[in-house]
């Protein structure tokens, strides 16, 4: 695991982006794992000011996002594909057949899990994979005792990933209580981790990764058995 420790939120954003916009220079086709939350607002934002000047051209690339709310539809602004549309996919050109995020949708939920996962595989698998971390230790919705062998499926949050997400909603009650994930398993199969890492509040989680403890009680931690991962981070020491 590669620690790189940026001087603020702005420097994170920028070094992470870097690294996508050099695969995506190298390999046009690129098949990116997107990540939505808080954090990673920064690195989207410098996506889309590449593109807009002209610096790289994603459409020829790919992306899979790691997780969605089960019963929140697209059009809803706490959606994560809302979310990516307002952060990157409306200002990019990357076609929107090449875009997926896991649907929400409870009635597609049966066989979208194992869909997912196929057509991940049928896409040659994912490049570069982005991910944020819960203050849990969670990667996507992996919660806490996750077996690390799951691909895509259906998870019932935490209270504390409920409460952490409740600023985009009106209230605990509106939080949905499950999502979709991809696995721990979809994750590690990924060529290459980018994990994002910002602010106090997850310190105790930065601490517990720094450890190198690997256990299912912090889903993070499997990172630790996979063989090219960046964390950058800032604001926790
Ligand atoms: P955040 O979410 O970026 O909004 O802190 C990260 C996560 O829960 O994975």
């Amino acid at each position: 695991m590669k620690w790189i420790e940026a001087a603020n939120y702005e420097e994170m954003s920028k070094i992470a982006a870097t690294i996508f916009k050099e695969q995506l220079k190298l390999v046009k086709t690129s098949v990116f794992g997107m990540a939505t939350g808080s954090t990673p607002e920064g690195f989207y934002k410098e996506l889309v000011k590449a593109y807009q000047a002209g610096e790289l051209s994603f459409a020829e690339a790919k992306s899979f996002n790691l997780d969605e709310y089960i019963g929140i539809m697209p059009n809803n602004e706490a959606s994560y594909h809302y979310f990516m549309d307002e952060n990157l996919f409306n200002y990019i050109d990357m076609k929107r057949e090449n875009i997926h995020v896991p649907t929400g949708n409870p009635k597609e939920i049966a066989t979208a899990t194992a869909e997912y996962d196929a057509a991940i595989a049928a896409a040659g698998g994912v490049d570069i994979q982005l991910l944020g971390i819960g203050v849990n230790g969670h990667i996507g919705f992996n919660e806490p005792g996750t077996a690390f062998e799951l691909e895509t499926n259906m998870v019932e949050l935490t209270q504390s990933t409920r409460e952490a997400n409740q600023i985009y909603f009106d209230t605990i009650d509106d939080v949905p209580t499950h999502a979709i994930t991809m696995g721990i398993r979809t994750i590690m199969n990924a060529k290459k981790v980018v994990l994002l890492i910002s602010g106090a509040s997850k310190q105790e989680a930065f601490d517990r990764l720094r450890s190198g403890e690997i256990t299912t009680d912090f889903p993070a931690s499997a990172l630790h058995n996979h063989k090219d991962v960046t964390v950058i981070y800032t604001g926790v020491k």
